[in-house]
Order: structure tokens, then C-alpha cells, then sequence
């Protein structure tokens, strides 16, 4: 009898021992580890964070697939968003597409004729004659969300998905005004819109 009391006493610790592990493992689970404190977003993010996240907005939604023009399906990134080029005129709408179709698009990406006339895409480069270098950011933020051309005149014509843009933080467009302000000026006069009679504002 003494030989066994020994391997009873052993056991007792053992098996509290696996309990209390278990118990502990189950209470972690689903309770993530609340981040370190030092480890939070600071308040006020720096400048050139705002470029740097201006950046990242302006690729992921596309800005260059429209207002950079295209040569052989690619966007030229030596015009970088300058919008279309003024040396490709277009005076006049092309001939309407037979249906289904509705759309014409040029073949540098930038020119748009449909049921809304022909759009250009503008000069989005900080260059102060053409582009909009002279633009306050609370005018480019007014441009976007309320879809005036120039941020007070006509409504903006598609493309350009100013209503989803609109959705956007002030500070991310603030953030998209930041970096465009850092992009190179280039000197490119787009042209007006073609509008179609009666169609509302003038360019
Ligand atoms: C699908 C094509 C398309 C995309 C993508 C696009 N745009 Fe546009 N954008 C246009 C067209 C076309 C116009 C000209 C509309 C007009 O004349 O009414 C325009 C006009 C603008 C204007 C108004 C300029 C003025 O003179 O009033 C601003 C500002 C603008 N775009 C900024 C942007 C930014 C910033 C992005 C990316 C975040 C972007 N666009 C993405 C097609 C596009």
C-alpha cells in the first residue's frame, strides 16, 4: 500500500496542473491581445504622408487611365496626367454607333463622345496655365464632390465618376490634391467639351 499512495499524490498535481493549462488557453481564444499603446496612429499625420497616401488613392482609382494619355494601350507616363493632348484635335463628334453600342473612345484614352457630347480629360497637373495649378485645395475638393466643372460651373460629363469620388474623406482628397501639387506641370490646353444643344452650362 505505501508504494501506491505515492503515484495517487503525483497525479493530483498533474491533472490541476493540465486543467488550469487548458483553462487559460481557452480563455485566450477569441480575446485578441489588445495593440501596445505605443503602437497607435499618431493624431496628426505629417505632410508628406498626405502625398504619399495621395499617391496610393490616385493610382488605385485610376486617375491615369483617363487623364494620361495613351500610346499603343498604355498610359505615357512622360505626360502624366495632362489630360488630352491639345495637339490631337477633335472638332466634332464622330459619327453615333450603331446600337448596342454607345460609347466612342480615342485612341488615346482621353476623348469620350456619347449621348453627352465628346469629354476631354483634363489637365490634372499642377501647371498654372493649363492645369490646375492655380486651383485652392478647397476648390479641387468642391470640383469632386459636387461634379462642377472648375468646382462651380457645369456638371462634370462622364466619365469621370466624380459621384463615387464625392464618397471620399475630405482628408483623401486632400490627400489626392497634396500629390497632384507634386507631379511635374506640363503645359497641355485641353480642349472645351463638345456639348450637345440644350445640354445644361457652357464650358
Ligand atoms: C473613367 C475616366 C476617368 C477617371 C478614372 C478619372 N477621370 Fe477625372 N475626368 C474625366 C473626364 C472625361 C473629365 C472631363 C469631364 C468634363 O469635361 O465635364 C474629368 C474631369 C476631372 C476634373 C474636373 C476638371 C475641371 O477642369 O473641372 C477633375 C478635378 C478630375 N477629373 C480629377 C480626377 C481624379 C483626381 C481622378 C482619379 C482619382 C480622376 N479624375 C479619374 C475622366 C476620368
Amino acid at each position: 500500500m505505501k508504494g501506491v499512495i505515492p503515484v495517487h499524490v503525483s497525479r493530483i498535481p498533474l491533472l490541476f496542473s493540465s486543467f488550469v493549462l487548458v483553462s487559460i488557453l481557452t480563455a485566450g481564444c477569441g480575446q485578441p491581445a489588445a495593440p501596445p499603446a505605443e503602437q497607435a496612429a499618431p493624431a496628426a499625420a505629417p505632410a508628406q504622408d498626405a502625398v504619399e497616401r495621395g499617391r496610393y488613392l490616385a493610382t488605385v482609382m485610376d486617375c491615369n487611365g483617363c487623364h494620361t494619355p495613351f500610346v499603343k494601350g498604355e498610359p505615357d507616363m512622360t505626360r502624366m496626367l495632362s489630360g488630352h493632348p491639345q495637339d490631337v484635335a477633335i472638332t466634332a463628334p464622330p459619327p453615333r454607333p450603331a446600337a448596342p453600342w454607345a460609347v466612342v473612345l480615342s485612341d488615346t484614352n482621353t476623348a469620350w463622345a456619347g449621348p453627352w457630347g465628346v469629354s476631354f480629360t483634363t489637365n490634372l497637373t499642377p501647371d498654372r496655365a493649363t492645369g490646375i495649378g492655380g486651383w485652392s485645395e478647397q476648390l479641387f475638393i468642391e470640383a469632386i464632390r459636387q461634379g462642377k466643372k472648375s468646382g462651380v460651373g457645369r456638371p462634370l460629363l462622364p466619365p469621370m465618376p466624380w459621384a463615387m469620388y464625392a464618397k471620399l474623406t475630405d482628408e483623401d482628397l486632400a490627400a489626392i490634391y497634396a500629390y497632384l501639387m507634386t507631379i511635374a506641370p506640363i503645359e497641355n490646353r485641353v480642349p472645351n467639351a463638345i456639348l450637345p444643344a440644350g445640354a445644361p452650362g457652357t464650358n
